[in-house]
Formats: C-alpha cells, sequence, structure tokens
C-alpha cells in the first residue's frame, strides 16, 4: 500500500476556511495529549487496523535501535476504535512536526458512539516511508518493543499506555492486547 500524495494534498483543501476539524487518534495521541482541543469523543473508523508496523527513531527508539509504534493499515473488514478531537487548524504545526517520521495526514469518515459520522483527519504512515517496518510475529514485535528506548521513553511504556487507554475505552484490539501479554511475560 502507498499514499497518493496528490490525494493526500487535495484532502487537506476539503478544509480550507474550516475553524475547526476533527483528528482521529488511534496511538500516542490517545494517551499524550500535548496540545488544545475544543471537544474530544471516543469514536471509531471502518476499513482500517491498528498494527505496530511503523519504526520508531526519534521517540520510542534510535537510528541504530528503532522501536515500535502504530499505524494504520487497510482491511476491508476491520474497524477501529480510537479518540476524536475537534481542533483548530493551527494545531497540526505542532502535531505534524510531534508525527514528523513518515506519517501523513489522511481524510476519512468518523463515527461516533450516537451514530452520527463526521469527516475528519488521521495520521497514517505506509510502506513508502522509509522508516516502515511491516509485519514480523507477534514475538518478533514483542521482543523489539521490550528491548527500544527512545527520547520519549520506552517502548514497552507506549505500549502499555496505549493498550490503557484502549481498555478504558473498551477496545477488543486483539493485536494491541496480545502484544501487551507477551512484553509483560518477557
Ligand atoms: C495517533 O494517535 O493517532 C497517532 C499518533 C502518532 C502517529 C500517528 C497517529
Amino acid at each position: 500500500m502507498s499514499i497518493d500524495t496528490s490525494k493526500v494534498n487535495k484532502d487537506l483543501d476539503f478544509f480550507d476556511r474550516h475553524e475547526s476539524l476533527w483528528l482521529f487518534a488511534y496511538g500516542s495521541i490517545i494517551f499524550k495529549v500535548d496540545f488544545d482541543y475544543i471537544e474530544k469523543r471516543a469514536a471509531s473508523i471502518d476499513h482500517f487496523s491498528r498494527r505496530f508496523w511503523q519504526g520508531s527513531h526519534d521517540h520510542r527508539g534510535t537510528i541504530e535501535a528503532p522501536g515500535r509504534v502504530v499505524t494504520l493499515v487497510p482491511d476491508i473488514n476491520a474497524h477501529c476504535l480510537g479518540m476524536a478531537y475537534r481542533i483548530t487548524p493551527a494545531v497540526f504545526q505542532h502535531l505534524d512536526y510531534r508525527e514528523k517520521n513518515g506519517y501523513l495526514r489522511q481524510k476519512t469518515a468518523l463515527h461516533f458512539d450516537d451514530g452520527s459520522e463526521e469527516i475528519g483527519l488521521i495520521y497514517i504512515a505506509d510502506d513508502s516511508n522509509a522508516a516502515y517496518l511491516g509485519p514480523a510475529s507477534d514475538t518478533e514485535i514483542a521482543t523489539q518493543i521490550a528491548q527500544s528506548n527512545g527520547p520519549s521513553g520506552s517502548n514497552k511504556r507506549y505500549l502499555l499506555d496505549l493498550a490503557d487507554a484502549l481498555r478504558q475505552l473498551g477496545s477488543d484490539d486483539t493485536h494491541i492486547f496480545s502484544l501487551e501479554r507477551l512484553v509483560l511475560a518477557l
């Protein structure tokens, strides 16, 4: 899967002149909220699975020993639960810098518990970026996470904080909870 960058730019044009817009968070933005937001709501998106397939040498690992962080992978029957934040466009300056290691913004439909829907943005990193690591067995991913540390802290803490945040949201994300079990057992 490769991101079509011309489409990404069109996705951003869609929000021109909007005073606020929804960002769907499925990773660290759920548990590390270092930006202002107008409101937040649990939300979900369809046709994507959360996967620890993106390498991290700037937050949870180093260039010599990258950690693993989550990205979204297209998956036709999947449903991904997370947190939506309504933010002003200015907040993207901060988040684009924070998530600069291979992530691009893409437009997608967000679903809320009351049945309503909004168009929002996700950050997504695919196999066209240099830091992408792709799939590996759960044991390999857990071992890499258990061993990695970077400027933002340990990769293990990232996984455990994400698993806790997803538990609070009522998520049944088997990829995340099985990695949590493996890392805690190591
Ligand atoms: C997120 O929480 O949605 C997220 C965090 C980091 C990179 C990409 C997405």
